[in-house]
């Protein structure tokens, strides 16, 4: 049976409760039993459904989908190593939120939910809109005025009311808050159900590799949504018996607005406040992180890191990866600039040379299409 237990003062609430966190004001999380039947998961296509009974959605019938999923993971030269790196700009929407929205969304239409709200740096309100559109559900979506202009044409494109907030991200999550006083909460970071379609991504990477657990994974993180959905999920498997180990976490930030490294790097108990500076990570620059905590933890039981890089290393990676052909927004090319940096620290350590890394294009580059002249000219 799935439930939702909050992580403060746990609550427990059957998932057909149409609520988005406790009535104590914390974040919840999803208990759920998932189950990996291999045989039948290989004969299935190739989409993140396949992993029909480890989605904690029940019916079938009102899953909202577009054979999303199953993104190839292919070699890619970084720092002169071979790294895997999953290609989720390939999504219909052109970024990995593709994962959360389809569950999500298809517990928003089990509900019997006609409307939502959500807000987002422009790619989850872009995969939300999507699939919304898809379930014939109204939506309204709440962004930073800075917002890459064609992620705002694509959010009105599916039919979505935007609303363009002036000031910061963290104004934008202000705002959609009053919203959700009155209309359900579609949030990436607030609703779990989301994290249970992110999480697809631990599955993938270890079919793709065998049903084999890579040894490190290198991932973004803002909100969170792909590293602990990847943490779930790995977990997981491990439980299952089907994985032996979880991979090494590491969360990437720019150091314009890096509040989960300076956290992780002075062991504090709560996220610190931080200075925020602009960053063309734009997916990213998440100055108060509602899971931190969560986030933190996550990459401390596996042994991980987090690490800051700079303006200049996220273009120079941005530029490096277009000359291999891969055309990924900025955001994603904070990821590789991590990448690059672990493997330039590590490179003295033998044990990185047989170390199977597995990173990710986390965005396309096409949806930043008013920022990318700016950069191809400086
Ligand atoms: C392209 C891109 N990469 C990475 C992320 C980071 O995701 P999260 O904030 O859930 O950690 C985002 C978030 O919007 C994004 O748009
Ligand atoms: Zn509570």
């Amino acid at each position: 049976m799935t439930q939702l237990i909050c992580q403060k003062c746990s609550a427990v609430y059957g998932a057909d409760d149409p609520r988005w966190r406790c009535s104590c004001g914390h974040v919840l999380d999803l208990h759920f039993e998932p189950a990996f039947p291999l045989d039948k998961i290989k004969q299935r296509k190739p989409s993140m459904w396949r992993y029909r009974e480890a989605i904690p959605i029940d019916a079938d019938a009102g899953i909202v989908s577009f054979d999303e999923g199953f993104t190839p993971l292919i070699e890619v030269n970084i720092a002169g190593k071979a790294v895997l790196v999953k290609q989720e700009q390939l999504f219909s929407t052109g970024s990995f939120k593709d994962r959360g929205a389809s569950v999500l969304i298809s517990q928003v239409k089990a509900l019997g939910i006609r409307e939502v709200a959500a807000d987002s740096s422009g790619n989850a309100g872009s995969a939300i809109a999507a699939y919304c559109a898809a379930a014939g559900i109204s939506c309204h979506i709440f962004v930073p005025a800075y917002t890459s202009p064609g992620k705002l044409a694509q959010i009105q494109l599916y039919g979505a009311t935007l609303n363009k907030i002036p000031g910061t991200r963290e104004d934008t999550a202000h705002a959609v808050l009053a919203a959700a006083e009155t209309i359900y909460y579609a949030s990436h970071y607030w609703n779990p159900f989301f994290f249970h379609g992110t999480k697809t991504f631990a599955y993938e990477t270890c079919e793709q590799l065998g049903w084999k657990a890579p040894d490190t994974v290198i991932l973004a993180a803002g909100n969170g949504s792909l590293l602990l959905g990847s943490y779930i999920g790995f977990n997981e498997l491990l439980q299952a018996g089907i994985i032996e180990k979880i991979p090494r976490l590491i969360g990437i930030q720019p150091e314009n607005c890096a509040p989960l490294v300076k956290g992780f790097k002075e062991n504090s108990i709560e996220i610190p406040g931080i200075q925020k500076k602009e960053t063309i990570a734009e997916g990213i620059a998440v100055a108060t992180p509602i899971r931190g905590k969560q986030i933190l933890d996550a990459v401390k039981q596996t042994g991980g890191d987090m690490m800051a890089v700079s303006e200049s290393e996220i273009k120079q990676s941005l530029k490096e990866m277009c000359r291999k052909g891969h055309y990924i927004e900025p955001t994603s090319a904070a990821v590789i600039a991590g990448v690059n940096r672990y493997i330039l620290n590590h490179r003295q350590q033998k044990s990185t040379a047989n170390e199977v890394i597995v990173s990710v294009f986390t965005g396309h580059g096409l949806k930043a299409g008013g920022k990318m002249p700016d950069i191809l000219n400086k």
